[in-house]
This record gives structure tokens, sequence and C-alpha cells, in this order.
């Protein structure tokens, strides 16, 4: 079944979400994307957000587009973004010596963008963590900084006029490294001190005037002290940029969300935070939202309204805020995510055998309950 709204609508969220699609259709007809009828409209993620003046898009791989129809179809209908969900990564793309990058899977995905009429993001330009090995073993800091600038002005430039927006830094904050100002002590502070991040900005801006800037930046969500650390870090690292014109247009918030485990989620912290990242006159994006569905029971139905719940919390919370104009899933469909290939934080995930349910959309491309809360989202979200 794709996502027909059953009738009578059980549940009074869903409600609201018939309500305002009937609203849309204005024809009292509401039919899935499967029915014959001509006169049958179809709900997708896409339309839902544009009618709110929202963009909504996923993560694609080049092998997808090239080895997997269906769900590259599936990402032309329901998606009016992409973003690469690894293959602009310096490390990913590059070949073991400075400026030799492979950009050909690259170049797949920002073809498929083009050639379809969506949105690209760009994903990222410096990440500590796919930092080609290389960079390490460079003699001083001036071959540090010039390897920067000149991965950044490459990348950049290729795709100048193409970007909608880049993630210049990711993961810039780790208030555990210790330091008063809470910046993460990874490879590019320890290489080139916290000005590194001054650095890549102009060069991004120089290299791409049309792409928005943004910082990325993952569970500043969450109701812990650690993250309420970060979250300061983050508005206090935006603050002193806004401060000395470093070029940056908006905050990335990844929200890689768990419907079980950790530290729950605070929707008043979030809109506080929002609120706060809005007043430094940034816009923000929500870049890489998923739900993990760790240490639920293995009862599918159980743990598809657990994520899809947890979905629509957080987009209730976090769409009230005007500044929001972006929501990116990492991922589609649980054919391909992260979560259940497992290749990376692999302790993290379920324990048992049952494959995660992460996405929107099942493994059999079928939309899920986490369609509905994030269709039904968008529907209730105020007009951008
Ligand atoms: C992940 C990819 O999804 C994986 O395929 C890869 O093995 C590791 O990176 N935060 C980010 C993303 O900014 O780039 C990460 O993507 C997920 C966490």
């Amino acid at each position: 079944m794709r996502h027909m709204l059953p009738w009578p609508m059980p549940v009074p969220s869903r409600r609201r979400f018939l309500a305002a699609g009937l609203a849309v259709l204005g024809t009292g007809a509401v039919a899935s994307r499967s029915s014959r009828s001509p006169a049958a409209e179809t709900i997708t993620l896409r339309k839902s957000a544009a009618q709110k003046g929202l963009l909504y898009g996923t993560t694609i791989a080049a092998a997808q587009i090239t080895g997997d129809r269906p769900f590259a179809d599936l990402v032309r209908q329901e998606a009016g973004l992409v973003v690469a969900e690894n293959e602009m990564k310096w490390q990913v793309m590059n070949r073991g010596a400075p400026g030799n990058d492979d950009y050909g899977p690259a170049d797949t995905i920002a073809n498929f963008a083009s050639g379809n009429k969506l949105v690209l993001r760009g994903h990222n330009l410096l990440w500590y963590h796919r930092t080609p090995g290389w960079y390490f073993d460079l003699p001083d800091r001036t071959a540090q900084e010039r390897a920067v600038v000149q991965h950044i002005q490459q990348l950049a430039g290729r795709y100048r006029g193409r970007i909608h927006s880049w993630d210049v830094v990711n993961e810039p904050i780790e208030p555990k490294d210790g330091r008063p100002d809470g910046l993460r002590t990874a490879v590019f502070l320890e290489t080139l001190g916290p000005e590194y991040l001054d650095l890549a900005y102009h060069t991004a801006r120089n290299a791409d005037p049309n792409a928005r800037l943004v910082v990325n930046e993952y569970d500043v969500e969450l109701d812990a002290p650690e993250q309420e650390a970060r979250r300061v870090a983050l508005l206090h690292l935006l603050e002193g940029m806004r401060r000395s014109g470093t070029p940056v247009d908006a905050v990335g918030i990844q929200a890689h969300l768990a419907a079980a485990d950790g530290p729950p989620f605070s929707a008043p912290l979030l809109r506080r935070f929002l609120a706060d990242i809005a007043n430094l006159g940034l816009t923000i994006q929500i870049t890489e939202l998923d739900v993990t569905d760790e240490n639920l029971p293995a009862d599918v139905t159980v743990r598809d309204n657990r994520v899809a719940d947890t979905y629509r919390r957080f987009l209730d919370a976090a769409l009230d805020e005007p500044a929001v104009k972006m929501v990116v899933t990492w991922g589609l469909s649980d054919r391909h995510s992260w979560i259940v290939r497992r290749e990376t934080y692999q302790a993290k995930w379920r324990s048992d055998d049952a494959a995660s349910r992460p996405l929107p959309f099942d493994a059999d491309l079928e939309a899920k309950p986490a369609f509905d809360a994030i269709a039904g989202a968008f529907a209730n979200a105020p007009q951008r």
C-alpha cells in the first residue's frame, strides 16, 4: 500500500493532516499514488513541503543512480533536492595526493540533479572525519593551508553556480575536547588554529558566491548537559562569525534521532535554540534527519509507529520556526540507509537480526507511517 490515508482517520494528528490534504486538493478525494483514477492526486514529500515554501530532499549515491532505477525513480518523485551521501567528501574523492580527486561519482549526482531539475546540496568541504591521510603528513602550516584552500577552490569551483548550499565545515563543535570556546580540537584546528573556519568560509564564498554557506552540526536537539554545551558553543561560534564578517548564511541541524534510546529530543530546547539562530539573521536547514529504531521491540508495527512519532514531534517543533527552510532526510528508503548498512558506529544499532526501519519508505519502496508523519508535519507547518 502506498501511504493511502486510512479512512476514517484513527489518530487525531492524522486527521489534521487529512484536513490539510483535502484543502490542498480541493476535491474531497485523497487517493494513494497507485490509484488508477485520473482525478486522484498523488501526495509526495516534495509537494507537501513546497506547499509551505519548504524544500524537501534526500541523500543519494552514484551507485543508486546507475544501479537502482526504481529507487532513483522514487527519489525523482519525492525529492526536490538531493545531496551526495559520501561522494563529495574529500577523503572519498581523493586519489592519494593533493589536488588529485576523482569527480566521476560526484558528477553523476550533480548531473542527476540538473537532469531532473532537482536542487543540489553540497556535503561537505571540510570534515575532520574524512580528511585524506596525506594531509596529516604535510610538513608545515603553509602546506596545510595551501591544501585546504586548493581543495575548497577546486571542489566548490567545479560546481560553482550549481550548488544551493555547502556544508563548509561539518561538525566543528566538541565541548568534550575541553576548549573554552567548545571548538573541536581535530585536524584543522590543530594544524591551522581556530582561524581555519574563517579561511574556509571566505574561500568557499569566493569559489561559489551564490551558494549558501552552512555550519553543519549534530545532537543540538537533545536534552543533556553536554548537548547544552554544544548549543552554547555553536551559538558562540556563529556570533563570532557574524561579528567578524566571516561569511555564513545558515546552520545545518543534522538531527540523527533515536526513537527509544539515549538522551531525549527536547522540543522546548530545540525551539529556543532555533529562535536564537534565527535572531542572528541566519536561516536553518534540517540536513540529515533519520530515526533509529534501536532497542525497540522487533514488532514492525510498534517500531514504525514509534519512529513516525519521533519524526512528527521533531518536525512539529522545528517547522514552527519560520527560519527553517529545508528538510533533508538521510536517505529515503530503508533499502539504502547507513543505519541499515551498519557501516559505522555499528555497536549503536539494533542488536537483534531485525533490519532497521529508519526512513519514510521501507526496503520495498512502500511508504511507512514515517511518510505520513513527515507529510503531515509539512501540511501542518506555517507558511514560509
Ligand atoms: C555517513 C554516511 O551515511 C555513511 O555512508 C558513511 O560511512 C559515514 O558517513 N554525519 C554526517 C554524514 O555529516 O556525512 C554521515 O554520513 C552521517 C553523520
